[in-house]
């Protein structure tokens, strides 16, 4: 087992997740059927949720660079797995997290979020009609929950769940938890939340709040995990803070792009030769699981596992493929995100600052 699989297993057991399967979640997406979403916190909610249907859907924005990675694009493509099903799919820019943690200014995260991150997250398959957004700053009901849940959370929680413990910490998981539980104000219902494991603290933060709550009322949030994509290297999740080995969207120099995903950690043997003989590692191969995230014809990926782990595909044949595959991304992608961007430009987009505004979109 992979250092990767172990730590998730290790996730799952101590820490109270729960594996899902396609039975689990109802739906049938290529990210579930490959357990690219693979763990849920609150299964038994979980379960009620989607069989209900009484639910929402949400996830935050960092509008804190100009561009995302191969990494945002996986929890794009979750929240959609969840939105046709929900009452309500909810984006939140979360500027005010930017601003405490990443000293971005807000009128630049504004200024990137609507030029930048909302035509982005449309081109790659958000229905501008089925989605709400709202900015962390505008929105005066977050801050209220966020100050009910300073009274419940105690610093040792906050301690436990973080480790070392900052101001900007303890603000930014407050808002988080308003951001979580915001919808909620127009009347309770489950929130399901699709996010990488590195947001798991505030899902259990927020979790203990709910139990606890007194003035308000709320259901439970349930925490979706996506696993990661890894970084090129090898080792790790793929990462802004690592630029050559990560993968973005969209990616204007296609030359860079080639000599990326040429560089990038392969699980083929080192000579031709044994390559032919022993097949490659497909666990350890970061092209084969790049492209489990965004090859979505199943047959084709069979075909290409079969034939790079029987040696009959060598890695440089793999690298080309998905340097083609993404170079068809990057072209798609460029030219939606253009359109998109003057849909946000006109005001074509759902954008609330209270759940007052937030319930004419929930039935
Ligand atoms: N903290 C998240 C991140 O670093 C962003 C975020 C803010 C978020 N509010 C949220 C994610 C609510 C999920 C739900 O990416």
């Amino acid at each position: 087992m992979g250092k990767e699989m172990e730590r998730e297993v290790r996730l799952v057991e101590e820490f109270g997740l729960r594996n899902i399967s396609q039975q689990d979640v109802g739906v049938d997406h290529y990210f579930v059927r490959r357990g690219l979403i693979f763990a849920v916190r609150g299964y038994e909610e979980f379960k009620e949720a989607l069989q209900s249907g009484d639910f929402y859907t949400l996830t935050g924005i960092m509008p804190s660079s100009e561009r995302i990675h191969l990494g945002t694009m996986a929890v794009v493509e979750a929240l959609k797995c969840f939105a046709e099903k929900s009452r309500q799919m909810v984006l939140l820019i979360a500027d005010l997290e930017s601003l405490a943690t990443r000293s971005v200014d807000l009128a630049e995260a504004r200024k990137t979020a609507f030029e930048f991150h909302i035509p982005t997250y449309l081109a790659l398959g958000i229905n501008p009609d089925s989605c709400v957004f709202y900015f962390q700053s505008e929105n005066p009901d977050i801050h209220k929950i966020a100050a009910d849940a300073s009274r419940e959370i105690t610093l040792q929680e906050f301690r436990a769940v973080y480790g070392a413990l900052e101001p900007a910490r303890i603000v930014s998981s407050l808002y988080q938890i308003g951001d979580i539980l915001f919808p909620q104000l127009v009347r309770p219902m489950v929130g399901v939340i699709p996010v990488g494991l590195d947001q798991d603290p505030h899902i259990r933060l927020c979790r203990d709040y709910v139990r606890r709550s007194r003035f308000l009322k709320f259901k439970q949030a349930v925490g979706v995990y996506i696993r990661d994509v890894p970084s090129l290297k090898g080792e790790g999740k793929m990462s802004k803070s690592e630029p050559h080995a990560a993968i973005f969207l969209p990616e204007d120099d296609i030359r860079e792009l080639r000599r990326k995903v040429y560089k990038a950690f392969s699980g083929g043997a080192d000579t031709l030769e044994e390559q032919r003989k022993y097949g490659a590692d497909l666990e350890r191969d970061v092209p084969f699981k790049i492209l489990q995230f965004i090859l979505k014809d199943d047959s084709e990926l069979r075909r290409i596992a079969e034939d790079y782990s029987s040696g009959r595909m060598i890695s440089g044949e793999v690298k080309e493929f998905l340097f083609q595959r993404l170079v068809e991304l990057m072209q798609e992608l460029q030219s939606k995100i253009d359109y998109y961007r003057d849909v946000v430009r006109r005001g074509e987009i759902r954008i609330v600052k209270t759940a007052r505004e937030l319930a004419e979109y929930i039935d």
